[in-house]
This record gives C-alpha cells, structure tokens and sequence, in this order.
C-alpha cells in the first residue's frame, strides 16, 4: 500500500490517450462470453477491475484471451449456455463487475458465489437482488443484504417488468442481462435515464432492444429474450472518467494545455465537461467522430478561471463519478459551487460525499454537505494543502487529491496508490509527463 505526494506543479502541457472505459471494457466481455463466435476488443481497461471480470467469464466456460498487440479476444458459449464455476469468484473492488454479473447468472440454471474486497463487501446488494427475485432467482446474502453473495440462477426464469427505484445504470444492466436468457419480453422504466452502453451493445450484437422515452424524461428500455447474440468487434472508447483528472488538473495548474484524444462522449456520460465549460473552462472539443458505434472527441483544455455554479441535479447521472475531481475543481473557483441530488455518491467505492467533505476541508477548503449535497466555497486560489488523505480503498478519491496536490501550498498525501489501478493503470506516469510531481512520499 504505498503513499503517494502531490506537489504544485508548474505547467501541465502534451497530449495523452487515457486508458479505455471501464463500463464499456467489463460489457464486452460479458457479452463476447454470450455471443457465438470470436468478438475482438480493441483498447480494452487492462485495469483490475475488468480482469476481475475477464476472470469471472472464464470461470464461466468462456476463453478469453490476450493478444501480444494488445487486443483481447472472447470466445463465446451462446446465451444460456454459461457453466458453473468450480470455485467462488472474487471481484476485488469492482461494483459493475459484480452487479452485472449477478444479473448474467441469474437467469442460468448455475450457482455462484460471488465475493470482494472490504469496499465492495459493504455496498448495497440488494438493489439488484430485489429485480432479479422477480425472475424466479435465489439469492442468501451476508447480513444487510451484502456479499459474500450465492446466486442460485432460474432454471425456468420469466420475463420480468421493472422499474428502477434508484438512478443505477448497474441494476438496470442487471436486468437486462437477466432477460437474455428469459423467454418473452423483459422490460426496465427509468425515472432518469442512465448511460446507456448495455442497451447499445446489446443491439451491435444482435439483439432487440427498444428504448422510448417517457413523458417524465425518464426512457423504457424493453428487450426480448433469447436472442442469438453474434459476435461482434468492439473498439473501446478512451474513459471520459479517467479522462476527468487530467481535464481538470490542466484547468487549474498556471500556463497549461493539454490534449485528452479520442474521449466517449456519450451523452449520458459527459455531464462533467458540460458542467466545467458552465463554470467558464476553456475546453474545446475537437475531432468529433463516431467511433465503434459511441461518440468520442479530442478534448482541449486550457487554464482557466472557474467561477461557482449550482450543477443542475438532473445532471446528476451522467457524471455521477466525477463529483469528486469536481469538487476539486470547484475549491479554486471563485464562489460556491452547490452539488445537489448526488446521494448516490454515500455508496460508492466509499462514501464519496464524506471522503471529499473531510479531505478538502483538511485542505483548508470550506465545505457544507448534507445527506445528498454538497457546496464548496471556492478559494479563488490555491488551498493550503498539506494533508494525508486516507483513501479507502477509492481509486477516484485517490486521483482527486492528487489533482488537489497539483495546486495546493503544501503537498498533499494519499495514503494507497494501489488503489489506482482499479480503473487507471499508468495515472502517475501518465500525469508526470504532462508536468505533474506526483512521487513516492520518501522522494
Ligand atoms: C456504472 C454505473 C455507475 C457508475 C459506475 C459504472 C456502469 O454506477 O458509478 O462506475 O458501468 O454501469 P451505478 O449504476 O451504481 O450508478
């Protein structure tokens, strides 16, 4: 577990390819397992999180494979066709891995066990257990509804209704995957619409999938079962939430500019940039292309003077992991900056609302929160710093304080790097060479 320190840099300036988004990366996966066929990736997260899931779909009878240039391969079994694993199946730190996975089960006549690490084993389960009941699922969950968790999938599963009670683009997932499997028409309503990639990928493999939109704004997603799901190429677009900390980072350091190519930018994905260029970030979007069927742009930012702004609260999913290194962002603009509706962020990888109150105000930042907000009094310039952030087993409340260290008095310390890897292999040295001083703390 060793610490890492940021210091002020001086300049942040090149041009950088950040690694390939994880929603998409552990999506593939799953369905090259279900479709017939070899599905090649291209630009695949080699982050722990997906090869918790690359090892979770060969538990599962799949071969998947990594190439030398590279790529990552998936030989697929066929919808229904997933054999019981030999033993339980650790998904370290990563939620969508097993929320997703809990629903591929679900509806095959197999029984796993599915385990984690000490943050995920204290994230709410039950969100996805409650819809997957309905299929005619059998879960025994540890006390609170948490993992370990035993999935006993439906060997006659039917088609299930449901309505999501809380903005989660894992539990709507999970329930669309289940209806792969399930005769009949599985349909999902959602009150505000999540990202989207599930449905997208699932019609580049073939399958049916209908999504209209709501009076309220909200979508209904409707999938018919048992397709033949074909295998498919996938070319994995740049992280737009690991493209977030360079972003901000080259906002806030003096003389900088910085290149983000190829980013996703999907939609419901890219709250955070409409956000930034609200609060009078000078990022450009350049390249605008369709890449393997998403959206993606080369991002330009320049240092900038951010002012406080109210983010809307219906902005909320579409960058729900970006609060963080927002409200890092938000400590140096002028004014406050009011984060509304982001409850969501208390059942994270940590308790995101809290580690950002407690690390920027041992930061010197003034931070206001409740049960679902959070203001930030921007200082107009750089914190004091100097503090050592325990991190909790949260790759994004990791990279946020180092961004934070990056502009602060005195350096500031994050207790675990190794956090990091989960979503963004090579951050630091990715970082440093745009002009960050991020080091070992005995440096
Ligand atoms: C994800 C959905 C979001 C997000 C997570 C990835 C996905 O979680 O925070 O990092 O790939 O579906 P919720 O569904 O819990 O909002």
């Amino acid at each position: 577990m060793p610490a890492l320190r940021a210091q002020a840099a001086k300049s942040l300036r090149g041009s950088i390819r950040v690694p390939g988004d994880k929603s998409v990366s552990h999506r593939s996966l799953m369905l090259g397992a279900l479709a017939v066929g070899e599905t090649r990736i291209t630009g695949l997260l080699e982050g722990a999180d997906v090869l918790a899931t690359a090892a979770a779909m060969r538990a599962l009878g799949a071969e998947v494979t990594r190439h030398d240039d590279g790529t990552w391969t998936v030989a697929g079994r066929g919808i229904g066709a997933l054999q019981a694993p030999t033993a339980v199946i650790d998904m370290g730190n990563a939620g969508t891995g097993v929320r997703l996975l809990m629903g591929l089960v679900a509806t095959h006549p197999i029984t796993c066990v599915f385990t984690g690490d000490a943050s995920l084993s204290r994230r709410p389960m039950e969100r996805v257990m409650g819809p997957l009941r309905a299929f005619g699922t059998r879960f025994t969950a540890r006390d609170g509804g948490l993992l370990p968790i035993t999935v006993e999938g439906a060997a006659d599963p039917v088609p299930v209704a449901a309505e999501m009670t809380v903005a989660s683009a894992q539990v709507k997932s999970a329930v669309l995957l289940a209806g792969l499997n399930t005769p009949g028409e599985t349909s999902v309503i959602e009150h505000v619409a999540t990202r989207d990639h599930t449905e997208n990928m699932l019609r580049h493999f073939g399958a049916e999938v209908i999504t209209d939109a709501l009076p309220d704004g909200g979508i209904s997603v409707r999938l018919t079962g048992q397709p033949e799901l074909k295998a498919a190429d996938i070319l994995v677009p740049a992280d737009i939430s690991s493209a977030a900390f360079p972003l901000v980072a080259a906002l806030l350091v003096p003389d900088s500019a910085v290149r983000i190519e190829a980013v996703g930018l999907n939609p419901l994905r890219a709250g955070l940039v409409e956000t930034l260029i609200d609060m009078g970030a000078d990022i450009t979007i350049e390249n605008r292309r369709i890449e393997g069927g998403e959206p993606v742009g080369d991002l330009v930012a320049r240092t900038s003077a951010l002012r406080g702004i109210d983010v809307p609260p219906g902005r909320a999913a579409s960058m729900i992991d970006e609060y963080p290194v927002l409200s890092v962002a938000a400590a140096l603009a002028t004014g406050t900056t009011r984060m509304t509706g982001i409850g969501e962020l208390r059942v994270k990888e940590s308790d995101r609302l809290a580690a950002m109150v407690d690390g920027l105000t041992a930061c010197g930042v003034v931070v206001r929160s409740g049960e679902d907000w959070m203001e930030v009094d921007g200082l107009a310039g750089p914190p004091k710093g100097g503090a050592e952030i325990a991190v909790d087993l949260d790759h994004r409340i990791a990279m946020s304080f180092l961004v934070l260290g990056c502009v602060t008095e005195n350096p500031v310390v994050i207790d675990d790097a190794d956090a990091i890897g989960t979503s963004f292999p090579g951050f630091v040295d990715l970082m440093n060479g745009l002009g960050t001083q991020i080091g070992a703390t005995s440096a």
